[in-house]
C-alpha cells in the first residue's frame, strides 16, 4: 500500500482515485530503483489498450541498462490491494490495477463526489483545488455594438465560457469579462446616423437590429458622398470625427445617447447569452478605459523612447498593415484621417511594425485602449492571470500590445495569455449570410427540429420539442466548434452538425438521455437506485466492459487537468465521446431490466455514475445535459 504522505500537492487520491494506483506503482518503482518516490511518480503514464499504466524505465536516466532495471522491477513486484500485475515489455513495465478494487473505489468516489453541495450544485467530481486562492480574468465574446455578431465572436464566446468553467473546475476564481467594442469614430458615426434616421420606437423594440440598420445606412451615405466628390471628401465623415472627438472630450449630451445605445444592446446580448448558457461578471468595453490612464500610458511610452511621429504616407501603409491583421470592418480606425502627426509605436526591432496609437486630432485608437485597459484591469483586480480569447486574425495586434506592456515593464506581463482560434468559414443559413447570433441559433434549432422529426423513435419521448430542439441545436453548434483543436479553421455545416450520426452534439445529448431513460424504465419495474454505495455488490460487475468504462470514468479528473494545460476544449469533447461510445457498446451486455435485483442494482449504479460524469463533462463545455429528447 502507498504511504499516506503525498508526493506533491497535485496528487490527491481523495479527488482522483487513479492517483492512489499511481502512488502504489511509484512506491514499488522507488524501492526497486532506489529513486525518490516523487520522481518515480512522474514516470507513471497511462498505458495503451488493456494496460492501465506504463513506466518507461529510461526516463529515470539511471546508470544501469534499462532492460536490466525493468527485470529488477518485475522480479521485486508483489501484487497488492491496488495492483494486480506487472509485466515487462523491453524497457517498459506495464501495470494493471486490481480490478475489483478499482471498480469499487472509483464508483464510490464518483458517486460521493457527484452529490450536490452548497458550493458545487452539480457535485465536484473531477474538480481539483490547484488554483485555490487564484483569480483569472477571462476576456471573451467582445462584440461590437451596432455591428454584426460574427463567427469570430461566436467562437470566442464558446471557447471563453469553456475556459472560465475549466479554471473554476481547477479551483480558480474566474472573472468573465466582456470587452465590448463601443468606442471609436464608428460610434460618432452611429450617433449621427441615429440623429438622421433613428427611431425611438424601433430602438426600444430591437436595439441591435435597429442600430445595425442605422449604421449601415449612414455608412452608405458616406460612400455616396465620397464617390461624388473628387477628393473623396465626405461631410458626414467629418461630422462623425468631430462628434467622436466630442465624446472623447467628455461631452455630456453625446455621451448620454451613446450610453443608451450601449445599455440597450447589453440587454439584448444578455438574452442570447442566457440562451447559450453563457454569463458575464463584467461588461467592460473600450469606452470604459480611463482617459487619464491612456494619457499616462502615452507619457510612459514617450519616456521609454517607444513613440514616433508618423507621416501621412507611413500612416497609410501602417493602416493597411493593421487592416491585414484585423478584420477591417471592426477597426475602421485605420483610415488616414488626421494621418499627419499621428503617434505610433515603433516595434520594428521586434518585427511587430509601427502601430498608430493616437491620431493627429488627439483621439485614441484600439491598441492604446488595450494597453491602458490591461493596466486598468490589473489595478482593479490584481489578477493572477488574464486570458484574451481572440481569433487568430488579431494575432499581430495582440503581440503588439503584449510586447508594449513588456517594454513598459508592467509587473503583470507574464500573467497575460492569448488564447487564439481559427476562422469559421461559410457561416450562412438558408436565409443567407448571418448577421446576428440569434439567426445562427434559430437556424440550428430549425435544422435540429427537422432531424428530430426524421427520428420517430427518438421523438416519441419528447414532451417539449421547442425547448429540446433549441438545446440540442445549441449543443450541435458548440460541439462542432470545440471538436477540433482551436487553431483549426472549420466550415460551418448545419446539416452535418445536427445529424445523429457521427460525433455530433445530437449524438452526445442522446447518449445522456439514454442514461436517464434507463433509470426511468427500471423504476417502472420497481427498481430504484440505492442511495448508499455500500449497499451495492460491485463484485457482480465482472464484465470487461464495466472495467473499461469505469477506468475511463476514473480518468475524468486527469482530463480536467490536461485541458488546463493545453486550453483545448477538444480534450473534453473527445472525452465525452469516448464515454458515450463506451456506454453505447455496453447496453447489449449490461442489461438492467429483468435481471435479478442485486445484479440490476449493480449495473444501474454503473450507469448512474456514468451519467454523473458525462453530465459534468458536458457542463464543463457549457452544455445543458438533457434528460429527455
Ligand atoms: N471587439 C473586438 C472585435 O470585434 C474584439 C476585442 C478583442 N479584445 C481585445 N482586448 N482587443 O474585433
Amino acid at each position: 500500500m502507498a504511504s499516506p504522505v503525498p508526493v506533491s500537492p497535485a496528487v490527491d487520491p481523495e479527488t482522483c482515485c487513479l492517483d492512489s494506483y499511481r502512488l502504489a506503482i511509484a512506491t514499488q518503482i522507488s524501492s526497486s530503483l532506489d529513486i525518490p518516490r516523487n520522481i518515480a511518480y512522474e514516470g507513471v503514464d497511462y498505458g495503451k489498450k488493456g494496460i492501465d499504466f506504463t513506466v518507461a524505465i529510461p526516463r529515470f536516466r539511471l546508470k544501469e541498462k534499462p532492460a536490466a532495471l525493468a527485470d529488477k522491477v518485475i522480479s521485486e513486484f508483489s501484487p497488492n490491494s491496488h495492483l494486480q500485475s506487472a509485466t515487462r515489455d523491453g524497457i517498459f513495465v506495464h501495470y494493471v490495477c486490481h480490478t475489483q478494487n478499482l471498480i469499487q473505489t472509483a464508483l464510490k468516489q464518483i458517486y460521493k463526489l457527484s452529490k450536490p453541495t452548497q458550493s458545487y450544485p452539480h457535485g465536484s467530481y473531477g474538480y481539483n483545488n490547484s488554483g485555490a486562492g487564484k483569480q483569472v480574468i477571462i476576456e471573451f465574446s467582445s462584440p461590437n455594438i451596432a455591428k454584426p455578431f460574427h463567427a469570430g465572436h461566436l467562437r470566442s464566446t464558446i471557447i471563453g465560457t469553456f475556459l472560465a468553467n475549466l479554471f473554476e473546475a481547477n479551483g480558480w476564481k474566474s472573472i468573465r469579462f466582456n470587452y465590448l467594442g463601443d468606442w471609436g469614430k464608428q460610434y460618432g458615426l452611429l450617433a449621427i446616423g441615429f440623429q438622421r434616421y433613428g427611431s425611438e420606437e424601433s430602438l426600444a423594440k430591437d436595439p441591435i437590429l435597429h442600430l445595425f440598420e442605422v449604421y449601415v445606412r449612414v455608412n452608405r451615405e458616406i460612400e455616396k458622398e465620397e464617390a461624388s466628390n473628387p477628393d473623396k471628401f465626405s461631410p458626414t465623415n467629418e461630422e462623425a470625427k468631430a462628434l467622436f472627438k466630442k465624446m472623447e472630450d467628455n461631452d455630456k449630451e453625446t455621451l448620454e445617447l451613446w450610453k443608451r445605445f450601449r445599455e440597450l444592446s447589453i440587454v439584448e446580448y444578455e438574452k442570447v447569452y442566457k440562451r447559450l448558457n453563457v454569463r458575464f461578471d463584467v461588461y467592460g468595453g473600450e469606452s470604459l478605459v480611463k482617459s487619464d490612464l491612456m494619457m499616462d500610458t502615452l507619457e510612459k511610452l514617450k519616456s521609454k523612447g517607444l513613440l514616433t511621429k508618423k507621416t501621412a504616407h507611413e500612416s497609410r501603409v501602417g493602416a493597411a498593415a493593421a487592416e491585414a491583421s484585423t478584420p477591417a470592418s471592426e477597426l475602421d480606425e485605420g483610415d488616414d484621417d488626421n494621418a499627419a502627426d499621428a503617434l505610433a509605436l515603433d516595434l520594428t526591432q521586434w518585427k511587430l511594425g509601427k502601430p498608430v496609437v493616437q491620431k493627429g486630432d488627439g483621439t485614441t485608437i484600439y491598441i492604446l485602449r488595450d494597453i491602458a485597459g490591461a493596466r486598468q484591469r490589473y489595478q482593479l483586480y490584481n489578477f493572477d492571470k488574464m486570458i484574451y480569447v481572440i481569433g487568430d486574425q488579431q494575432d499581430l495586434h495582440v503581440s503588439q500590445f503584449f510586447k508594449t506592456l513588456a517594454l513598459m515593464d508592467e509587473p503583470f506581463t507574464d500573467k497575460l495569455e492569448h488564447v487564439n482560434f481559427g476562422k469559421i468559414h461559410g457561416m450562412s443559413t438558408r436565409k443567407g449570410q448571418v448577421k446576428f447570433l440569434s439567426d445562427i441559433l434559430e437556424a440550428s434549432k430549425e435544422a435540429m427540429l427537422e432531424q428530430m422529426k426524421k427520428n420517430e423513435e427518438k421523438m416519441k419521448d419528447v414532451t417539449d420539442p421547442e425547448y429540446t430542439s433549441d438545446e440540442v441545436g445549441m449543443t450541435c453548434v458548440k460541439i462542432q466548434d470545440m471538436s477540433a483543436k482551436r487553431v483549426h479553421a472549420y466550415t460551418f455545416d448545419l446539416q452535418r452538425m445536427t445529424s445523429f450520426e457521427g460525433d455530433t452534439g445530437a449524438y452526445l445529448q442522446y447518449a445522456h438521455v439514454r442514461l436517464c431513460s434507463v433509470e426511468r424504465k427500471v423504476a417502472l419495474d420497481g427498481i430504484n437506485p440505492r442511495d448508499d454505495p455500500e449497499l451495492i455488490d460491485t463484485t457482480l460487475l465482472t464484465e470487461p466492459k464495466v472495467r473499461e468504462l469505469v477506468f475511463a470514468l476514473a480518468s475524468y479528473p486527469d482530463v480536467v487537468k490536461v485541458a488546463m494545460k493545453n486550453y483545448e476544449p477538444s480534450t473534453v469533447v473527445s472525452y465525452c465521446f469516448k464515454i458515450s461510445h463506451l456506454v453505447s457498446s455496453a447496453w447489449e451486455t449490461l442489461i438492467v431490466r429483468g435481471q435479478e435485483t442485486e445484479l440490476a442494482q449493480a449495473r444501474l449504479y454503473v450507469f448512474r455514475c456514468t451519467r454523473f460524469v458525462l453530465a459534468s463533462a458536458m457542463r464543463l463545455l457549457s452544455l445543458t445535459p438533457l434528460t429527455r429528447m
